[in-house]
Formats: C-alpha cells, structure tokens, sequence
C-alpha cells in the first residue's frame, strides 16, 4: 500500500522555483533518499509534506488523503512525523521530557501510556542512559538522535529526516544508521542526506532535486553513479570525470 503519493507539486520563493511539478510515491517500509545540490529545495519539499510551506499546486496524499491543505498540528496527527536539519529540542527539558512532549502532543497518548512510549522510544535510539540530562547540555550526536527520537515518539507513518547524519564523525554515523534502519519497516521514510554510503544503506531508491525539479529517481547505486548527479551534484563535468 502506498503510503504517501506527492503529485504536481508546486512551490516558488519570488522567482525561486523550490517545487517544479514534484511527483513521487513511498510506501510502508520503504525509504525514499533525496539528494541535491544546496538550494535544490529539499528542505523545503519536508517543509510543503508537513505543512509549515503550503503548496501552490498538486496533492499530498498520506494514507490516501490529502493533507495539503490541512495545518501542521493536523498533519502529525495524522501521522507525519519529521527531524528538522538543524536540530530543535526544547534546551531547557530533559531529554525524556522533550520525548514526552512529542508523545503526549504528537501521538495524542494519554499521561502514562505517553510515559511508556517516552521510555520505549529512547531505548531504541540510544538514549536510555541519558533520559535526565538537559537537552540542550547534549554533544551533537545525541541531539541528532534526540531529533530523531521527537519524530518517532509521535508515532508517524511517515518520517521525514533532514540531514540527521551531517557532521558527525563515521562511527557516529554508522551508529545513527543502525537506529535508522531498524525502524524503517514499519514506517514510510523520506530520508534528505548527502552522505552515500548513509543512503545506500538504508534508501530503496534515492531521488535527485535540482532546481526544484525531479532530475533522476532510482536505484541508489545507479543514481549516485549516474552522470547527471556528477554533473549536477558534484559540479563535475563528463571531462573532469574522465
Ligand atoms: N521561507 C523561505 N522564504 C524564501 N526563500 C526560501 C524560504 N525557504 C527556503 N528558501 C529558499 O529556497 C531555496 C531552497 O531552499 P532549501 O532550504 O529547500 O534548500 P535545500 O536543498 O534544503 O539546501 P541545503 O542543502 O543547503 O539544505 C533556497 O534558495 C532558499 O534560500
Ligand atoms: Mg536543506
């Protein structure tokens, strides 16, 4: 079952095309990676999935509605939950209580059975062992799981993740890449990273922006080795590739 069905997606920033006519599918257990040059408009495509940017035109189908027009709060309910690029937490919770948060709002669980899912959820991302420290006292690694840990406490169909593995070093990334993958099947992922060997982990297919344009969607050993994404991604030319 196809879990979201963007198409015709439509969005500008003045004479920024940040969506030109985006159509694509992701079902249940399946990954999604997209790629793109900075400024292609990745973010800005979580941003049109979750509400915070309203599309000009075309449909967000989740679960077979459409949710393009409904507010944010609407959208998590419904069951999209998303990991900002820049990671967000309340600084001044605990790392449970900004769990907690996300249960309680996000999923709508009652007081404990939101406690229970807190806890269930920070054991699967690493996080057990530090639930009382200070969110915002937190090294890099751990506010990337802790982003990731918000969005699944809300219990999502969807999960969209935005660059959750850039800068941190390589074990932290194959760490965070475990977590990943272990809740992939029971969820429909859209995962933006610039990191291959993250995506070819983890994506079933990896989806190329530019422009606000679909440019490739593939494989992702074939899209990360195409010509275009040299071209396009890397700034490579078929002559320096040569
Ligand atoms: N709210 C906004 N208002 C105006 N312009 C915006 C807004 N959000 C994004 N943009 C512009 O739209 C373009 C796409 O931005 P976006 O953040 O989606 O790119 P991105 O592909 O995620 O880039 P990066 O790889 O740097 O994260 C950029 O030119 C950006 O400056
Ligand atoms: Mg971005």
């Amino acid at each position: 079952m196809t879990s979201l069905r963007v198409t015709g997606l439509c969005k500008s920033f003045g004479a920024i095309k940040v969506a030109e006519d985006l159509s694509f599918d992701v079902g249940s257990g399946e990954c999604l990676g997209v790629i793109g040059p900075n400024g292609a408009g990745k973010s800005t495509l979580l941003n049109l999935i979750v509400g915070l940017v309203r599309s000009e035109a075309g449909s967000i189908v989740l679960d077979g509605r459409d949710i393009a027009h409904l507010a944010p709060y609407q959208r998590v309910r419904l069951g999209v939950g998303r990991a900002f690029q820049i990671p967000q937490p309340f600084p001044h919770l605990s790392v449970f209580e900004n769990v907690l948060v996300a249960a309680s709002f996000g999923a709508g669980l009652s007081d404990r059975d939101a406690s229970a899912w807190a806890m269930d959820v920070l054991g699967r991302t690493g996080l057990a062992a530090k639930a009382d420290l200070l969110a915002g006292a937190l090294p890099l690694i751990d506010r990337k799981r802790l982003e990731f840990a918000k969005a699944l406490a809300s219990r999502p169909h969807l999960i969209l993740l935005d660059e959750i593995a850039a800068g941190l070093t390589e074990p932290e990334v194959e760490r965070l890449v475990e977590i990943i993958a272990t809740v992939k099947a029971d969820h429909a992922m859209i995962w933006i990273e610039h990191i291959p060997h993250a995506l070819r982990a983890v994506a079933d297919r990896v989806l190329v922006l530019n422009f606000g344009s679909k440019v490739l969607e593939g494989p992702p050993a074939d899209v990360m080795g195409s010509q275009i994404v040299r071209e396009i991604y890397m700034g490579l030319t078929a002559d320096d590739a040569a």
